[in-house]
């Protein structure tokens, strides 16, 4: 008996491994489901149109391309492309990109680099400095290695603004991601048709990163409120150097970060947001991971080891000397930190590293950006913690009065 294969099935199934092999999609069936829905708005749009090149590319056996920056009509050309080139999708609506951040995959595997021009705006070595200065602390840059690290300050360039400037309007387009080297900004949403001001920047931080992200409008208005000065990275080496690592980033810590509790509220698109911005950091045995007394504005997940979380107090009620009381300890998957951010007070608690630790440590403005104020997440399980903490501090301090004659 011989079996027919219907035309064209072999090239479809091809063309969805290719896709499935080049994204790695963690929800196949999810994944399978976007793909074959997108080819067919794409052919139906393609008919509705009269876009031959859809049914070109149906018979070529080559199908949607998820990747973002390809995605563009090469009008230009009106050459058959041979088979070893990229298929570029015809017509994919901005829209149903934006509509789910887990579709926009970018592949890490892609060595695209070789491909895509290098941007290199050249500087004196004071100007180095001073960015490498303003660079030091952006957490989207924490996690690159020194060469793409390097790559970044090369393509930055410096950019001067009045007061009164708009640096970013709220539903633009993406062109920069800035970095503030100084100068103060005004942060501005338009809320129920009324445009507030949400926050400000003073001197240092960066901006302009969602919509680079997740290929959405800008999210909000920034306003130059002093003479400012910022280095600002064009959108093509953003994507291919920040986005491409958040991409790595997903992979490595999806798991890890589906099984903690303090986000089983989230959706799986806003859990992988949260991996976009957090950072890991190891440390040393005993180091200091916070200090009791200091501003906070970052917490902490443990990621391997133990951490000791201590309070100060006096030794003895007549006394002044102060002693650390080790009041909690801390294992993978617990944070620790949070409870400043919370109530926006100093940090109630010191936290030591015991052996090697590692820690995820989330920026808490980024978190907010990505989520919305986080303290609803965070308050469901802050009073129980509070309430852990100051029990066990009285403990402690009763267990020590007793002893102390
Ligand atoms: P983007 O949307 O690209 O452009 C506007 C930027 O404002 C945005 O990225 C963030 O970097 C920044 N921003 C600061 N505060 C907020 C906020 N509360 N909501 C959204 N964006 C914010």
């Amino acid at each position: 008996m011989s079996i027919e294969i219907p035309e064209g099935l072999t090239e479809l199934l091809q063309s969805f491994t290719v896709e499935v092999l080049r994204n790695q999609p963690g929800d196949l069936l999810e994944f399978a489901l976007q793909y074959f829905t997108q080819l067919k708005d794409s052919e139906t749009r393609g008919a509705a149109f009269g876009n031959d090149q859809i049914s070109a590319t149906r018979s070529s056996g080559k199908a949607v391309n998820f990747i973002d920056e390809a995605m563009q009509i090469d009008s230009e050309n009106g050459e058959e492309e041979s088979d070893d080139e990229e298929f570029i999708a015809p017509v994919m609506s901005r829209f149903i990109r934006r509509a789910s951040v887990c579709a926009e995959a970018f592949n890490p595997d892609e060595d695209d680099e070789e491909k895509e021009q290098r941007v290199t705006h050249p500087k004196t070595d004071e100007q180095r400095q001073r960015l490498q200065e303003a660079c030091r602390d952006i957490l989207l840059f924490k996690n690159l290695d020194p060469e793409q690290f390097s790559q970044v300050l090369d393509a930055m360039f410096e950019k001067f603004f009045e007061v009164g400037e708009h640096i970013i309007d709220q539903d633009d387009d993406g062109d920069n991601f800035y970095v503030i080297e100084r100068g103060t900004f005004d942060i501005c949403m338009r809320v129920d048709g009324v445009e507030k001001m949400v926050g400000s920047y003073d001197n240092k931080g960066s901006f302009g990163e969602l919509a680079l992200m997740y290929n959405t409008p800008r999210a909000a208005t920034i306003i130059a409120t002093s003479p400012g000065a910022l280095w600002c990275l064009d959108r093509l080496t953003f994507r291919r150097i920040i986005v491409k690592n958040n991409a790595l980033k997903r992979r490595l810590y999806e798991e890890f970060i589906q099984s903690l509790p303090l986000l089983t509220s989230l959706e799986l698109s806003e859990r992988m947001k949260v991996v976009d911005v957090l950072s890991s950091k190891a440390f040393s045995d005993r180091e200091q991971i916070i200090a009791q007394g200091d501003l906070a504005d970052c917490f902490y997940i443990v990621e391997s080891g133990q951490v000791r979380i201590t309070m100060k107090r006096t030794k003895t009620k007549k006394d002044q000397d102060e002693e650390e009381v080790e009041i909690a300890s801390c294992s993978r998957g617990q944070y620790f930190g949070e409870l400043a951010l919370v109530t926006n007070k100093p940090r109630a608690a010191s936290a030591y590293a015991v052996g090697t630790v590692k820690c995820l440590v989330m920026d808490i403005q980024a978190f907010e950006r990505l989520l919305g104020p986080c303290m609803d997440i965070m308050k469901r399980n802050i009073a129980n913690y509070e309430e852990q903490l100051v029990t066990l501090f009285h403990s402690t301090i009763t267990d020590t009065e007793e002893k102390t004659p």
